[in-house]
């Protein structure tokens, strides 16, 4: 997988070569992409001279730091594009000169020091490459680890910065990873939003000087997605070279493509360095998050793919990775915050009756929380709305067989709470300013250590007091006041990054402590839909919008990172609570089953017919969940390009499919709905159960298969193929 020869590091996947070469002390990057044999054809990057930068000869050629590829590009000394890192010496200037010293190459991949990051079950799923750099002057050093999952054909980075020197210093910029392109001619892809219109993809041809995505929000955001993809610009679902970064992080995020006056590219992606500083003390170090590189020369389906299948297998964690996932059913949309057990017990009733096997109490359970304006923190159950406590109403529901979940939203702290008046500099703030509140509700300062170990106590005392089986993790609000009463003045700008190390030793201690809840992150839908937060907690609650066809495009942008299990996607009431429309509750039922599927009203508002429909989706879903949850993704059709949009499941052996198609509004007289399949077996039959026939897979993927016409708006189908 990874092999040296001397100058030459070649680290190989099952389909990709990443090739780094070492001259002269520089550690220059001289490709990425297909697999290779040999490594031969190599840039040292383009050569001109007279563009005002410094030039100098290596290995017999004339160049200049501004043009060379470069692999973790340092600052000042005429590279003058934007640089990996940048260090703040003792005598306040950030001029550095990082040479190669030595390396080391070993099976396995270690964990990353308080941050989630992919993983191995065993050492020789990959293999690690550690190269260290040094800048003479300050003694720092810096550790640049690469970890090859051959079989999973991605490669994974990070950086570790040692203060080896005698003087404190600063990092002003540590990102995860830069790559330079000795050529411009990609596309950007990114995938960007709002609240309740999360991770729309956004495709943009890449032109001169950077352009950039980026959170400053301490979370990873609706607004952006700490990830993103240079593709050739013929690119497709299935063809063309894609390049895909992502960050296994989750709060400010930076994830830039600068295009030089000589047309060659850099990308490079970590914490943001806006708002944030770092001092390293002599001996202290500092772990950057990881970023996962993936590369298809099978378009973005390839991509999607491979990041699926590692996200699935090696980031996700615990024994709900390989579990099959609850149908639940959520009572937030049913009733908000007027919630209370009478009502609980008739929706779980129903439920139970219907076949659904988990139900989830969301906000308004706790404290004296009738609204958004109290008692975040005050994590006691409301007796007023829960007469005979949270336990017996865990039994309650157990009784129905059914299982019982339960919202928490642990980050944050309501001023009107008694946890607040008890101490008051336990949220984010800046001393002698005014603290903004959103939602009425500040942010728990997840940096200081006594905040953390109260939070991990007063949500393990829940969890303990009765058999929870599922939580829902939320977090309604970005930050401001970034300041924490506990760090001095020079470590201020280190609270955000400070906040991200807190809450993921509060998860790692609370999943650890109860391994047998289904962990479900949310973040106002999606606002932390993120391979940090996936590490933890197996899925996401995907986005607040529940509309069926606002969630075409929200569930096919999440898929191009995020495997299907990961994305939480229930039914709701019509009209939808968030657009107002009115779409079928088949058409519902088949856009939630693409996801992670659950309910999300009060099902005793539902006519009978809605009824007896829901029954059966509930069957369908539990014969073809192995499969739906598990399966290959392809996406078929964007929701982006026009009013259709589809996709497909196939199973591992390709002995099974499922086949999603969606029309958004009817017309008459369409063009005819032909759908090429993808990933089906070309030389096996499938039958079709729907239309009762069967067709061969060649035929399905080549000449395709015909959707019946719409005869009304939000129509959708689900054809189920099984291989004879
Ligand atoms: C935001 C979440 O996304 C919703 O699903 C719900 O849990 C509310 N918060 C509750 O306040």
């Amino acid at each position: 997988m990874i092999n040296f020869d001397g100058t030459l590091f070649h680290l190989r996947t099952r389909g990709t070569s990443y090739v780094l070469r070492v001259l002269d002390g520089h550690l220059l990057h001289a490709y990425w992409g297909s697999s290779l044999r040999q490594p031969e054809v190599l840039h040292l990057g383009v050569k001109r001279d007279g563009s005002f930068a410094p030039i100098f000869t290596l290995d017999g050629e004339t160049v200049s730091l501004d043009s060379l590829l470069r692999e973790y590009p340092d600052y000042g000394r005429g590279d003058f594009r934007s640089p990996a890192f940048e260090v703040e010496g003792s005598d306040g200037t950030t001029v550095s000169c990082f040479r190669y010293v030595k390396h080391a190459i070993q099976q396995g991949k270690a964990p990353l020091a308080g941050l989630p990051a992919t993983y191995v079950e065993a050492p020789e799923e990959a293999e690690t490459l550690e190269i260290l750099l040094c800048d003479e002057l300050t003694g720092i050093e810096i550790i640049l680890s690469y970890s090859v999952f051959e079989s999973f054909d991605a490669i994974t980075r990070s950086a570790r910065f040692v203060n080896a020197g005698a003087a404190p210093v600063r990092l002003l910029r540590a990102l995860s990873a830069s790559v330079d392109f000795p050529e411009a001619d990609f596309d950007f892809l990114q995938l960007s939003g709002a609240s309740a219109r999360e991770r729309h993809i956004v495709r943009q041809p890449l032109r001169s000087g950077v352009q950039s995505v980026e959170s400053r929000r301490g979370a990873s955001s609706h607004q952006q997605s700490p990830f993103v993809a240079l593709l050739e610009p013929s690119a497709t679902e299935d063809r063309g070279r894609v390049y895909g970064l992502s960050l296994v992080y989750s709060g400010n995020f930076l994830a830039q493509a600068e295009v030089d006056q000589l047309s060659q590219t850099r990308v490079a992606i970590g914490i943001n360095p806006f708002n944030f500083t770092w001092r390293l003390n002599p001996g202290e170090s500092f772990q950057t998050p990881e970023v996962v590189l993936i590369f298809s020369n099978e378009g973005l389906g390839g991509l999607s793919q491979r990041y699926h299948r590692l996200y699935r297998q090696r980031l996700c964690r615990g024994v709900w990775r390989d579990k099959i996932r609850p149908i639940l059913i959520n009572n937030w949309e049913a009733t908000y915050f007027n919630v209370n057990a009478e009502k609980i017990e008739a929706i779980a009733d129903t439920a139970a009756q219907l076949g659904i096997e988990l139900f989830v109490l969301d906000d308004g359970w706790f404290g004296k929380r009738d609204d958004d304006r109290s008692s975040l923190g005050d994590w006691t159950p409301n007796l007023k709305k829960l007469p005979s406590g949270l336990p017996d109403l865990v039994r309650r529901i157990n009784a129905k067989g059914m299982e019982f979940g339960l919202w928490f939203e642990p980050e944050m702290i309501s001023p009107d709470s008694d946890l607040y008046r008890a101490h008051p500099d336990w949220c984010l703030h800046v001393p002698d300013r005014a603290r903004t509140e959103s939602r009425q509700q500040l942010v728990l300062d997840y940096s200081r250590q006594d905040v953390c170990d109260a939070m991990v106590d007063s949500v393990s005392a829940i969890l303990a007091s009765a058999p929870i089986k599922y939580v829902k993790w939320d977090m309604n609000r970005h930050m401001t006041e970034v300041g924490s009463a506990r760090l001095p003045a020079e470590r201020q700008r280190e609270t955000a990054h400070r906040y991200m190390l807190g809450l993921y030793s509060v998860l790692e201690r609370i999943t650890t402590a109860f391994p047998e809840v289904l962990f479900e992150s949310c973040s106002g839908g999606g606002g932390r839909f993120d391979a940090g937060m996936l590490h933890y907690m197996p899925q996401t609650w995907t986005s607040d919008d529940s509309d069926a066809v606002e969630r075409l495009k929200i569930q096919y942008g999440t898929s191009l990172i995020f495997p299907t299990i990961t994305m939480g996607a229930h039914v709701s009431a019509c009209p939808n609570h968030q657009v107002g429309r009115n779409t079928s509750i088949e058409m519902r039922g088949h856009v939630a089953m693409s996801g992670n599927f659950g309910y999300e009203l009060d099902l005793n508002r539902l006519s009978d017919e809605e009824r007896g429909i829901v029954r059966r989706q509930i069957a369908t879903y539990k014969e073809l969940r192995g499969l739906l949850q598990n399966g290959i993704f392809h996406r078929l059709r964007s929701p982006f390009e026009g009013n259709t949009a589809a996709w497909m499941v196939v199973s591992e052996d390709g002995s099974e499919a499922v086949v999603f198609h969606f029309q958004v509004l009817s017309r008459p007289n369409p063009p005819s709905a032909i759908l090429r399949l993808r990933g089906l077996d070309p030389e096996g039959r499938y039958r079709v159960a729907e239309l009762d026939r069967t067709f061969g897979g060649d035929v399905m993927m080549h000449a395709g298969l015909q959707f019946p016409d719409a005869t009304q708006d939000f129509s959708s189908h689900m054809w189920h193929l099984t291989r004879e």
